[in-house]
């Protein structure tokens, strides 16, 4: 089975939605200096033009790592935190988390629960990327970039078996059948 990648948001389409989610943030968090922290590692590509898109004075820029989970903790709900964030980063303080996708919902029901434990002074979500009919644990999405179908996503940090991260759009990867010549 081959597979093609269809273009599903160009540069600059991602760029206005960008920009717009720069700007809500801006005008939410005026006169205060929220927390970022961004889920590695997909978010790496959204954070950075992200917060360049900013003009909010941003107190720490942090990271998080969480294993992937197998069958075990999917049942459970939960995923692995392999790298945290130190507690004095996060509490007294507005905290940002940035995520790329969200798809069952588990990975970041795990971060934010793991957070709300060291008391923030408030907690947000924004996520450039949402595909709803997969999600398996309720997550409310403070800020939203785009909604999608369960399609399997690619680019702009997002991966397929490690491939793809560096595309500036954002595509679905797709199988295609070979269609096979006839022998005679
Ligand atoms: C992706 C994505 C989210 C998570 C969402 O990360 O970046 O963190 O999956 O999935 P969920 O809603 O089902 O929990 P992934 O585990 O693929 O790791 P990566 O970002 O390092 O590629």
């Amino acid at each position: 089975m081959d597979r093609k990648l269809v273009c599903l948001i160009s540069q600059s389409e991602i760029a206005a939605i960008v920009k717009q989610l720069a700007q809500s943030l801006d005008r939410d968090y005026a006169q205060r200096s929220p927390v970022m922290i961004s889920i590695l590692k997909g978010s790496f590509i959204f954070l950075a033009d992200l917060v360049r898109a900013m003009n909010t004075p941003i107190s720490t820029i942090e990271f998080m790592r969480l294993s992937s989970y197998g069958a075990l903790t999917v049942s459970s709900g939960q995923a692995e935190i392999v790298m945290g964030v130190p507690e004095q980063v996060v509490k007294g303080r507005d905290v940002i988390v940035i995520e790329d996708i969200m798809d069952t919902g588990i990975t970041t029901t795990t971060v934010l629960a793991y957070l709300e434990r060291y008391h923030p002074a408030s907690l947000k979500l924004c996520a450039l990327l949402d595909k709803p009919d997969r999600r398996r644990v309720p997550v409310t999405i403070d800020y939203l970039g785009f909604t999608f179908p369960d399609r399997f996503i690619v680019g702009y940090g997002i991966d397929y078996a490690r491939q793809y991260r560096q595309l500036p759009e954002i595509y679905a990867l797709e199988e295609q059948h070979r269609v096979r010549e006839p022998l005679v």
